[in-house]
């Protein structure tokens, strides 16, 4: 036993003057996940619209973490890339090779060096896990642990890490494969996320080997010898639910599963209807205001808000879109990114907005295409109206002014503009700019051509009678 486990704060790593206690968190991600079957790493599989590995990081940055340190496989800059974006702050460390968890840690060694009270070690296969679960390992160590170890039952444990306990403290984790059959009957399991105090994290994993039925350096080996350095070690329990970690694609959707549920309960809680939550899909960052109503099977992508007292109805589907206060959209809409559609407006079913902007009270009931467009208050947007916006080069901008009509069935050829308060007849192509309070007819002038009708019809009827 060396000197430090005595004397904790002699290596400077004690609580700060403030009583807040510096924590760094280990998230390690070096993993390929082959039974994914994928081109993709499996920490890069989405959830409810974000990475894998962001859920696990944005749970550490909730958690009041002062440093994360990732650990991610060699050539992986996409996964660094994914790290950067989440947790712009956090420090991205190379495990040239995967020898195990706990060399896997050692490869933040430099992360490690820095003085801190609490070293959090998270898998980053493993999203579902709450900041407040963080917290609470913080604090067993606060009370004293070295070592805290997060453990549930598993309903079926095999695979798992078993956690042995001696008179009720945690005496050291085997994992499943060096497990005896005695000890293999334990059903308490180690969800892989542990807090190990910032003063002895260091020379307990130092003393990790691979004499192991893996030839691995497990991490879990810390437990038995923090114990044998006479130091304390505690496990507490968390569900099941949000330790499950993610390794092929089933347990993809049963983490998909449990991430709907929870958003859905929030938005609940906010004051949101939802009328049959089971059928709505949320994305990680969905925005609803109060008394904002969903109906049954609609799906939020990334970047949504939808103000006060809007209503989405069923089927549609929404991505980077803004719904503003009092608005109604749907049956069967789709908003694409950029779409912002205005105060009270209505969009109706088949309508497809794209990047573009519809003041207040704007009206598009029926299936239209609406793509890079500014339209102004008040404007109604007939059955039918396409925006031409792509010339098979480049986008173009259509502008259409307040408190105009746009005639059903009207194509307008962008770049075009159309002036506050002006019509298009119905089925008009325009393509040139309409002034303010004129009519745009952009048609062929029809021709009516008197008894034409009547004449055919003559004829038919004469050539029948011939033939019989
Ligand atoms: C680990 C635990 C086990 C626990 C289980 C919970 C160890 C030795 N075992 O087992 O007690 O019950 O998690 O799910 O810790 N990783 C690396 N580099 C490596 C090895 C692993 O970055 O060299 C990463 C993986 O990407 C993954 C995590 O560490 O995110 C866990 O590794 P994994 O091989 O899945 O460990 P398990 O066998 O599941
Ligand atoms: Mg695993």
């Amino acid at each position: 036993m060396s000197a430090q486990y005595d004397s904790p704060s002699s290596g400077g790593a004690s609580p700060s003057v403030s009583g807040h206690r510096r924590a760094l968190a280990v998230v390690l991600a070096a993993g390929e996940g082959t039974r994914m079957l994928s081109r993709l790493p499996k920490i890069l599989h989405k959830i409810a619209s974000r990475a894998i590995v962001s859920h696990v990081l944005d749970a550490i940055g909730a958690a009041e973490v002062d440093s994360i340190a990732v650990v991610v496989g060699p050539d992986r800059q996409d996964v660094a890339a994914e790290v950067h974006r989440a947790a712009p702050g956090a420090s991205v460390h190379v495990q040239s090779e995967r020898l195990g968890t706990a060399h896997a840690v050692l490869a933040a060694r430099p992360a490690l060096e820095a003085e801190t009270d609490d070293v959090i070690i998270a898998f980053g296969d493993t999203p579902l896990v709450q900041p407040q679960t963080f917290d609470r390992l913080r604090a067993a160590l606060a009370e004293g642990a070295a070592v805290a170890v997060l453990g549930f039952e598993a309903n079926d444990p095999t695979g798992y890490g078993r956690l042995l306990l001696e008179d009720g403290e945690l005496a050291a984790i085997r994992e499943h494969k060096d497990a005896t059959e005695d000890e293999r009957a334990i059903r308490l399991c180690n969800g892989g996320i542990m807090a190990i105090a910032g003063a002895h994290a260091l020379s307990l994993l130092e003393r990790v080997d691979n004499d192991n039925a893996k030839g691995e350096y497990y991490l879990t080996d810390v437990v038995a010898h923090a114990r044998a350095a006479g130091l304390r070690t505690t496990a507490l329990i968390a569900g099941e639910e949000e330790l499950q970690g993610i390794n092929d694609r089933a347990q993809l959707a049963a983490a998909e599963a449990v991430i709907q549920k929870r958003l859905r309960l929030a938005a609940l809680r906010s004051g949101v209807t939802l009328i049959a939550p089971e059928t709505v899909f949320f994305s990680f960052d969905t925005v609803l205001g109060r008394d904002v109503v969903v109906e049954p099977h609609v799906v939020f992508g990334p970047g949504v808000t939808v103000e006060e007292g809007a209503v989405v109805h069923a089927f549609s589907h929404l991505a980077g879109a803004v719904v503003r206060a009092g608005a109604d959209v749907g049956p069967f809409v789709r908003l694409r990114p950029g779409a912002d559609v205005g105060t009270g407006a209505h969009v109706g079913n088949f309508v497809e907005i794209k990047n573009a902007k519809l003041g207040a009270g704007v009206k598009a009931g029926h299936l239209s295409y609406l793509g890079d467009a500014e339209i102004g208050a008040g404007t109604n947007i007939g059955a039918g109206t396409i925006t031409c916006n792509y010339d098979g080069f480049a986008k173009h901008l259509t502008r259409i002014g307040e408190d105009a009509f746009i005639g059903s069935n009207s194509s307008l050829v962008a770049p075009v503009t159309i002036g506050d308060r002006a019509y298009t007849g119905s089925g008009s192509v325009v393509t040139r700019e309409v002034p303010d309070d004129a009519l745009a007819l952009g048609r062929a002038q029809q021709v009516n051509k008197e008894g034409w009708a009547a004449r055919v019809r003559a004829l038919h009827a004469s050539r029948a009678k011939n033939r019989s």
